[in-house]
C-alpha cells in the first residue's frame, strides 16, 4: 500500500467521464492495490471520499470513510469505508439541501451545493458482490460528490451561487456557525 498524488482542479482526468471497471479488472492485483492505495490516499488527506480519477485512475472506482471528528468534517457522522466499483445513484425523492462542500481536488475552497438528502446506490464492492443501500442525510451528499467525480464533475460545478464560495480560513471565520446548524438539523433528522 502506498499513497498516490492526488490531482488538481485543471488537471483533464477530473474532466473526463471514468470508465466501468469489469469483473475479470476488479480481481487483478492492479485494481486491488489500487483500491487499497485509494483507502491510504484518503486517509492520509483526512478526506470524507476520494475516486480513482482523483488519482489519475480513470476508472469507476470511489472510496467513502468518515471517522468521527474529521479534521476536515467534523460535523459529519461516521460513515464506515465503504469501497464502491461502478457506482450507480437515484436520487429517492425530490427533497434537497444546500450542502457546505470541500474537496481534495479544489484546494482551499469550499461552496454550498444542493444534494438530495435520501439517495438509492448500487455498486459492486471489491469482491465483486452486488451491493444496494440507501444512504440519507449528510452522508448522501458525500456519495453523490464522489460518484460526480467518476462523470467529471467537480462540486463548483454544482456551486449556483459563486458567492458561497470561500476558502477554509474564511469559512471558519463566517460561516461554519451557520453551516453547522444546518447540518445538525440534517443529522438530527436522518442520523447520518
Ligand atoms: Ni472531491
Amino acid at each position: 500500500m502506498s499513497t498516490r498524488e492526488i490531482v488538481e482542479i485543471g488537471h483533464p482526468v477530473l474532466r473526463k467521464r471514468a470508465r466501468e471497471v469489469t469483473r475479470e479488472e476488479l480481481g487483478s492485483d492492479e485494481v486491488q492495490g489500487l483500491i487499497d492505495d485509494l483507502i491510504e490516499t484518503k486517509r492520509a488527506a483526512n478526506g470524507a471520499g476520494l475516486a480513482a480519477n482523483q488519482v489519475a485512475e480513470p476508472l469507476r472506482i470511489a472510496v467513502v470513510e468518515v471517522t468521527r471528528g474529521n479534521p476536515r468534517y467534523p460535523y459529519k457522522p461516521p460513515v464506515a469505508l465503504t469501497v464502491m466499483v461502478n457506482p450507480v445513484i437515484e436520487p429517492l425523492d425530490d427533497e434537497v439541501a444546500d450542502i457546505n462542500e470541500g474537496c481534495l481536488s479544489v484546494p482551499n475552497l469550499r461552496g454550498e451545493v444542493p444534494r438530495h438528502l435520501s439517495l438509492g446506490v448500487r455498486y459492486l464492492d471489491r469482491e465483486g458482490r452486488e451491493q444496494e443501500e440507501v444512504r440519507r442525510g449528510l452522508t448522501a451528499g458525500t456519495f453523490q460528490h464522489e460518484v460526480d467525480h467518476l462523470d467529471g464533475t467537480l462540486f463548483v460545478d454544482r456551486v449556483l451561487d459563486p458567492r458561497t464560495l470561500t476558502t477554509w480560513a474564511e469559512f471558519e471565520r463566517f460561516h461554519r456557525e451557520d453551516f453547522l446548524e444546518r447540518a445538525a438539523r440534517i443529522v438530527e433528522r436522518f442520523g447520518s
